[in-house]
This record gives C-alpha cells, structure tokens and sequence, in this order.
C-alpha cells in the first residue's frame, strides 16, 4: 500500500496507537498485540449521508410499531421494551457464554413477518443446523449465510431485505477493500460502520456479535461500541446462569439485567428469578453470610453476600473482591472499623456474591458491612435475617428506594426479618419508606446507625 508512511499500529487489546511496531503495547501491557492499521478509508456510508437534511423536531413522524417483541421475555426487557427498528446492538462476551445460541433462539422467536438472516462467519452451516435440531428451532424464515466478505454480505442484505440481521461475529467479516485480514481495527470499524448504515437506511435490526477476551477487552469490537445504539454484555454465572446486562443503550436503561439458565435445550428463561442467587440452607448460617434484597432494573433479588476475614500476611490489609467494588469493601471496613471499633486493618478481606452476581447498587452497603463484621467476629447472623442499606461515612444508615417492594420480596422468601435504615426517602416514586414496607411485611427492623443495626441484626430471631 503507498500510504505506508501514514499507517499506524494499533493495539488490539486497548486501541492504543504507536507510530511504529513494538513487541509489547505501552498503555496496557499486552504481549504481540500490536497490528498494522492504515489510515481508514472513506466508507461508502459518507455518500448516503449526504443525501440526509434536517428537519424541524415537531416534523419528525412516529412510526408505529418501531419495536419488535424479540421473542424472548429478558431480551425485550434487557433493550427497554423491545428490538429497536434501525438500531445496531453489540453482544459481547467470552467465547462459549452462549452468544450464538441467544442469537439463533432470537432468530427463530422474533416476531416479525420479515426474514432474519444469520450470517455466519464462526460456523459451517451444517454446524448451525445441527445447533437449531438440538435447540428445537425451526423456521422458514431464517436464512444462514456462511461469508465473511462484507460486500458479498451487503449484497445479500440488500437481495433479502432482513428485518433482523445477525452476524456472528464482527472479527470474522472483511472488506476487500482494505485486506483480506479480518479483525483488525480497521477492518472492525469499516465494516461494522458499513453494516450499522445498511441496517439504519433499511429499518432493519443489527446485532453484532463480539469476543471479549478473558481480560474483559472487546478485542476490535471496542471500536464498535462507540458507533452502535446498544451494547449488551452476555456474562457466565455460576452453575449454567448466565447474564445479559446493557452497559449502553440509547432505548432504554441500563440497569436491568436479563437471567438465563443454559440447559440442553439452549437458553432458558428462569421461573422465579428473585430467589435464584440463594443459598438454602437449614439451621444456623456460617459466619460472614447474609442475605439482601437488591434492586436490580425493575425487579427484586435475593442475593447472599459472603465474606472471609483472615489476618494479612505481612500486616498489610488487602481486599479480594470482583462482585462489588473494592473501594467500597475498603469503606465499610473502615466504617466498621471507627464506629464499632471491629479490628480489620490487618486482615485480608475476601468479599463474593453467591451465583456470581455484580452488584453496583447501594443498598448492599449494610449488608457488606454485617457480612464483614460477622465474619470478623466469627459471629452468623441469625438465620432468615435479610438486610439492606447504605451506609455514610458518619457510621449513618441512609434510606434505599423501594424498600415496600423488598420487604415483599422477602416475606414471600420466607425470611422472618428485615434489617433496614430507619429514615424515609423524600416523596416520589419508589419512595415508600418504613410504613410502606411494614404494610408488607411486618418483620421490619429499621435502625438508624451501624450500631443500631448490629444490635438489630445479632441478636436471637424474635
Ligand atoms: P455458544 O452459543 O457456541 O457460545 P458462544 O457463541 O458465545 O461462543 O455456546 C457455547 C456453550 O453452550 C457450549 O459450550 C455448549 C453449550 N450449550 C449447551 O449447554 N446447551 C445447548 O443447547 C447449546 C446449543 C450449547
Ligand atoms: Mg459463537
């Protein structure tokens, strides 16, 4: 190529760019990473764009039916209500989480009078085939195109007019235009700019399938993240759970996670979501066990936090947490350690939540703190005891909205009592406070302060 004094290297790994090769990158770290990348070509969506004028925000017109009911309960909720028309989604995750199973159950369960094709640049199409028998989908309406060159792709699209179109994955398709490589950054970017303008002129819905590495890069694919309208990552759970969870969406939120079990037959949606990620268990908890609600999207789960306080080596304190971030395991040891005077700077704290749930939310400060001080006192928490909070600095307990719908949640588990912050949240919605959870459940416990909620939480069940 004659633009080889303009060509760059860049890190597959990070996006990093150097002017010329190196054996390691730089910015993160990684080993033979880099690949020569020539300056992008023009793509051809630039000349469509041309074509595209403004218009006045009262004009636009709201077509009906914009949406498309996947089929499949989680993947509607986990896109807000729905498969967006025109839009272009990323699915990504490690290689075996189950992308092309979800991808192929959605093929056949979508419901559209349109076709579906399923290109297909990982598998033969006897491979698929077999998958669908043994995934019990049939359907005239799904087509399987195995190419990896784009333009052959775009013809295609263009031959069928796919309402759904499915490629799997974005590293196996390429443009001739720029190499016959597929993978790299360029050729990611091109040719998902290419099929994200297909899918946008046409109306059609785009998802993209992704590899993230075990590092938890989207190796290429990151570059896709910033042009599509959604990017949702498919995560494994312990035993067979897996977790659709949004971290982008121009059409919904990005809080609700959808809930799988993988079985033989695929995919399946699980019944009672709400007690899947709890341990069972008869007579007295170990120590540094407890339960909290959560919120997570619309609906309540009962999660088990587990936690383990050992003395540290050396008298350095570390924390092993990858469930709920680590600054916030290190906030309420230190919290637990000035209010209640609970000795952990020189222990070693391991922090994990049962079924392989991340959790971001607030509410599980209490509960990390209780599971923390009870493993550090070797001390269980009564059994059938839930707890949920957040903690201040101050060694205060602070409101969680919807604490009516957790405390239902939890009588329905079964649970005797309900450890919870005594304040009201200001009005609105999802602000019912203490009275209305006692509406629901009458086994509420609500405390002010850190200590209030020890004395709540460790003394015998009444
Ligand atoms: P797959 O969809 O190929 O994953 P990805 O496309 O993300 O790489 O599924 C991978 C795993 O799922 C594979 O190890 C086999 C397992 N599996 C089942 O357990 N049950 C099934 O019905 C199917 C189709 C796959
Ligand atoms: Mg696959």
């Amino acid at each position: 190529m004659s633009a080889k004094s303009k060509s760059v290297f860049v890190c597959s790994a990070c996006q990093h760019q150097e002017p010329k090769w190196l054996g390691r990158c730089p910015e993160c770290g990684s080993w033979n990473s880099l690949r020569e990348a020539a300056p992008a070509a023009a793509p051809r969506s630039a000349a469509r764009a041309e074509e595209a004028q403004s218009v006045p925000l009262d004009a636009i017109q709201i077509r009906e039916g914009l949406r498309l009911d996947a089929g499949i309960e989680e993947v509607n909720r986990v896109l807000g209500g729905g498969i967006m028309k025109g839009s272009a989604v990323l699915i990504a995750g490690e290689p075996g989480t189950g992308k092309s199973t979800l991808m192929l159950q959605l093929a056949s369960r979508v419901r559209t009078e349109g076709r579906t094709l399923y290109v297909s640049g990982e598998e033969s199409p006897a491979q698929i085939r077999l998958r669908a028998e043994r995934l019990g989908v049939t359907g005239g309406r799904i087509e399987v195109f195995p190419a990896t060159e784009l333009a052959a792709v775009l013809r295609t699209c263009d031959r069928l007019k796919p309402v759904v179109l499915i490629v799997d994955s974005i590293q196996t398709v390429y443009s001739e235009d720029i190499g016959t490589v597929p993978g790299t950054v360029n050729q990611v970017r091109l040719c998902g700019q290419e099929l994200i303008g297909w899918a946008k002129t046409h109306g059609a819905a785009l998802f993209l399938v992704g590899h993230v590495t075990k590092e938890g890069y989207i190796a290429g694919p990151k570059v896709v993240e910033h042009m599509v309208d959604t990017v949702l990552y498919f995560e494994t759970g312990s035993s067979g759970i897996r977790l659709l969870r949004a971290v982008k969406n121009r059409f919904g939120s990005v809080d609700e996670i959808g809930i799988f079990q993988m079985g033989d037959a695929g995919l399946a949606q699980v019944e009672n979501p709400a007690a899947l990620f709890l341990t069972r268990r008869d007579g007295e908890l170990p120590p540094g066990v407890v339960a909290a609600p959560v919120y997570e999207g619309t609906r309540v789960l009962l999660v088990e936090i587990q936690s383990l306080v050992v003395p540290a080596k050396g008298g350095i304190s570390r924390v092993f947490s990858d469930r709920i971030d680590a600054g916030r395991v290190s906030r309420m040891a230190a919290v637990l350690e000035k209010h209640l005077k609970a000795r952990l700077a020189d222990q070693d704290l391991y922090v994990n939540v049962g079924g392989g749930l991340r959790i971001a939310e607030v509410g599980i400060e209490l509960p990390l703190a209780m599971a923390l001080y009870s493993a550090r006192l070797n001390q269980p928490v009564p059994a059938l005891t839930a707890v949920v909070g957040e903690v201040s600095l101050a060694g205060e307990l602070r409101p969680v909205p919807h604490l009516d719908r957790r405390a239902r949640a939890v009588a329905e588990m079964s649970f005797t009592r309900l450890v919870c912050p005594a304040g009201g949240m200001p009005e609105g919605p999802g602000r019912a406070g203490v009275a209305g959870a006692h509406a629901e459940f009458a086994g509420l416990r609500p405390a002010a302060t850190l200590a209030e909620a020890v004395r709540a939480c460790f003394t015998a069940t009444a």
